[in-house]
């Protein structure tokens, strides 16, 4: 099954009563290994988690923190764009020129990159100086 194949299937599977917004998310590691996640909301809203944030959870669970690819699928107009945390979520386990792969339901795909998504992220370079 390809990535998104298996976005697709465990979007199913999201705890989205809140937003009724489902998103499914699937993470292939430098292993070949593939970590699934999808958003879980809760009732106080804020403690709701994103469908990355799941997968990345999976994917350190199981011992793996080098990310090779990422899709993430919706039910939206336009393929999905991850919020400004997952970005930097994955930005944590991810080289900038992974391929981010954002999709609809209904088959509109698209590539991009974890650069792309975070231009300027925050990394371990600018605490140099910290003591
Ligand atoms: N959501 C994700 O799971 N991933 C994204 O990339 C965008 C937003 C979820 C969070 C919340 O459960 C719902 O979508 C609406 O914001």
């Amino acid at each position: 099954m390809s990535l998104i194949e298996e976005a697709r299937a465990v979007r199913l599977n999201a705890h989205a009563p809140y937003s009724n917004f489902k998103v499914g998310a699937a993470i292939r590691t430098a292993s070949g290994a593939v970590y699934l996640g999808c958003n879980v909301e809760n009732v106080a809203y804020p403690e709701g988690t994103c469908a990355e944030a799941g997968a990345i959870a999976a994917m350190v669970a199981a011992g793996e923190t080098e990310i090779a690819a990422v899709a993430v699928i919706a039910n939206s107009p336009q393929p999905v764009s991850p919020c400004g945390g997952c970005r930097q979520k994955l930005a944590e386990f991810a080289g900038g020129d992974v391929t981010v792969t954002l999709a609809t339901t209904d088959g509109v795909v698209m590539d991009t990159t974890v650069a792309a998504l975070l231009p300027g992220a925050f990394d371990q370079d600018y605490m140099s100086r910290s003591n």
